[in-house]
Order: C-alpha cells, then sequence, then structure tokens
C-alpha cells in the first residue's frame, strides 16, 4: 500500500460471525496496521478480544469510515444496506457478508477457490455469498470444469449459528429448558429448534420456495459464471452448532465415475476427500466444526441418471462458510492490488 499503512474494521464485531473474523484475521497474520471493532450503540464501550488482547467496541456511524481501508461487515443486510455507501464514499472497500448486494450486477459474489477473477471488476463493495453456497461450490467447481454439471438437487442440514449468537443461545437454552420439563421458549425461530428439524430457512419467498433456498440457486448461478446449471434446493435447520451438511446430487453432461470425482476433489483447492465407507469414514459436523476445509465423502453414483454422483458436503459455516470466505477475499485483494476502487 502506498501509505504503509492498512486499517481494517470489522463491522458486527460482536456476532457470531464478527468474532471469528476477528480470529481468522489473527490466525492468518493478515498485515493490518490496526484493526477496529464496531458494532450497534447496544455494545458500543464493551470489549471483543483480539491478539491476546481487547478491543473496545465503537458504534457504527456513517462518519466511521474515513482512514479505514477495509471493512469486513457481518451486522445484517439493513446495516449493510445503509452503511455501507458510506464506507464505499469514504475510499473504504467493503467485503460484506450478508444477503444485500449479492445479487446487485455491480457487485462480485466471490468464493477465491471458484472465481478469483471476479474480484477484479469491483466497485467499492464485494460481496460473501450464502453459506449453504460457499461449501457446496467449492466442491462443485473441479467437478463442473472436468464433466459439466446440468443439474443440482440440494438438501441441507444447516446449524444453528447460520442464524447468529441469538440462535446459538436459543438452542442451549430450550434443551436445558426441555431436560428441565419446562416449555422450550421460542424466541428466534417459529419452532423449537432442539431435537427438531425445521424446513424454513428465512422467509417464504417465489414459488415457496424460502429466501434461504432461492439464495443458493441465483448464487450458484453468479459464482459459477454459468446460468446453465439448474439447481434446486430444501434448506433445513437442525438442532446443530456449527458446522453445515449437504446431501448433494449432480447430474453432468459427459461420464464421471466416483473413483474420478475423488481424485480430483482431492487436488482442488480448499477440499478434504474424507471418503472411506469400509472405515465409516464420512464428513459430519463434528469433524468440520474449527477447521477451514469443505469436506466431501459418500462419493458415489446415482444410477437413476445417465451421468450421476451423490456426495456429501460439510463445513463450517462460520469459518468457510463466512469469516474465512471474508478475509480470504480480503488476501485476494490485497495480493492482486486491488485495495482500492
Ligand atoms: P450488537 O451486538 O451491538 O447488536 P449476530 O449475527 O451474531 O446476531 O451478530 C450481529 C452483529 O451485527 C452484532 O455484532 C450486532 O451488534 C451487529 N449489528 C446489528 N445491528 C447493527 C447496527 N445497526 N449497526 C452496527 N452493528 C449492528
Amino acid at each position: 500500500m502506498s501509505t504503509g499503512k492498512l486499517v481494517v474494521a470489522v463491522v458486527g464485531a460482536t456476532g457470531a460471525v464478527g468474532r471469528e473474523m476477528l480470529k481468522t484475521l489473527e490466525a492468518r497474520d493478515f498485515p493490518a496496521t490496526q484493526v477496529r471493532a464496531f458494532a450497534s450503540s447496544r455494545s458500543a464501550g464493551s470489549t471483543v478480544p483480539f491478539k491476546g488482547g481487547e478491543l473496545v467496541v465503537e458504534e457504527l456511524q456513517e462518519q466511521s469510515f474515513p482512514g479505514i481501508d477495509l471493512a469486513l461487515f457481518s451486522a445484517g443486510g439493513t446495516t449493510s444496506k445503509h452503511f455501507a455507501p458510506f464506507a464505499v464514499k469514504a475510499g473504504c472497500v467493503v467485503v460484506d457478508n450478508s444477503s444485500a448486494w449479492r445479487m446487485d450486477p455491480k457487485c462480485p459474489l466471490v468464493v477465491p477457490e471458484v472465481n478469483p477473477h471476479d474480484v477484479d471488476w469491483h466497485n467499492g463493495i464485494i460481496a460473501n455469498p450464502n453459506c449453504s453456497t460457499i461449501q457446496m461450490v467449492v466442491a462443485l467447481k473441479p467437478l463442473h470444469d472436468a464433466a459439466t454439471i446440468k443439474r443440482v438437487v440440494v438438501s441441507t442440514y444447516q446449524a444453528v449459528s447460520g442464524t447468529g449468537q441469538k440462535a446459538i443461545e436459543e438452542l442451549e437454552r430450550q434443551v436445558r429448558q426441555l431436560f428441565n420439563g419446562q416449555e422450550a421458549e421460542c424466541k428466534v425461530y417459529p419452532y423449537q429448534i432442539a431435537f427438531n428439524c425445521l424446513p424454513q430457512i428465512d422467509v417464504f419467498s417465489e414459488g415457496d420456495y424460502t429466501f434461504e433456498e432461492i439464495k443458493m440457486i441465483k448464487e450458484t448461478a453468479k459464482i459459477m459464471g454459468d446460468e446453465s446449471i439448474k439447481v434446486t434446493a430444501t434448506t433445513v435447520r437442525v438442532p446443530v452448532f456449527y458446522g453445515h451438511s449437504e446431501s448433494v446430487n449432480l447430474e453432468f453432461e459427459k461420464p464421471i465415475t466416483p473413483a474420478e470425482a475423488r481424485a480430483i476433489l482431492s487436488q482442488a483447492p480448499g477440499v478434504q476427500v474424507y471418503d472411506n465407507p469400509s472405515e465409516k469414514m464420512y464428513p459430519m459436523a463434528i469433524v468440520a466444526a474449527g477447521e477451514d476445509e469443505v469436506f466431501v465423502g459418500r462419493i458415489r453414483a446415482d444410477n437413476t441418471v445417465e451421468n450421476g454422483l451423490n456426495l456429501w458436503v460439510v463445513a463450517d459455516n462460520i469459518r468457510k462458510g463466512a469469516a474465512l470466505n471474508a478475509v480470504q477475499i480480503a488476501e485476494l485483494l490485497l495480493a492482486k492490488g486491488k485495495l482500492h476502487v
């Protein structure tokens, strides 16, 4: 950087993803000269841990951004929609984890293992995709390059941490309440999440698909740069704290065997093949939680179509699904000298 400084803001620093962003910046030794933590007025003055010490949380305001080079936002769509333009106006590059900018044609939607070239055309805001989409496309891209995916049928089993800190607390609280013979109190989800599965993530939208399902469908096409891949999705919230799991059924143009897919995925960036049925080895949320890679297993043929495969794909939704992907985008921007508009 010409000024020799790199000031980074984490917006939403008190939340589940914001805290993980701070940990990730620290763990990857991101070359920031200063890191600042922002949240709402509710948490102004509180502290968040960083590099063995603490950062004092500042209230996010429209005038917060001069002097900041890079802002990693994870404070929800409404906050992002309002504040990101002020950040850009102040010369700051925003990597945004909400859905606010993802489908904006002026904003790239980036997974560094899949479409790193898309950071080249940013105008100040780069969107971080939905967590379920990120882990799926990391596994799909190398297979698509090899045999051209025609159709994807995905069903997800998503952890509560994807909804944020309050949802983590809701699952903990409901488990305690139910074990104590009390009624489960529902504040975040419309129904009890403890010992239950909710086939609704986000609000219902076009054609009775949920918005989470629509995100998976639309974001996959944008990231892969291929509108011809047909995707259908059923997204389900399950009582797991960390780690999203996905059953992914694929139909290809060209033949591809499970052995070929395994070999391709073994070489793919960001993927760890974790697949040995004879040893009962397959990815699980408890395997992926706290890890950076996208784990792929249960790789097998789907013989009901001409060129079909089934996969089971698991990743830590807070890391690769959110904080890590955002920091990787920032690293890519730095490496390409694209940290300014
Ligand atoms: P706060 O703790 O002050 O409410 P999570 O996704 O885990 O629920 O976290 C959401 C994050 O977004 C929190 O850090 C929260 O801060 C922050 N946030 C919510 N609304 C705003 C806002 N209007 N301005 C800044 N940060 C916000």
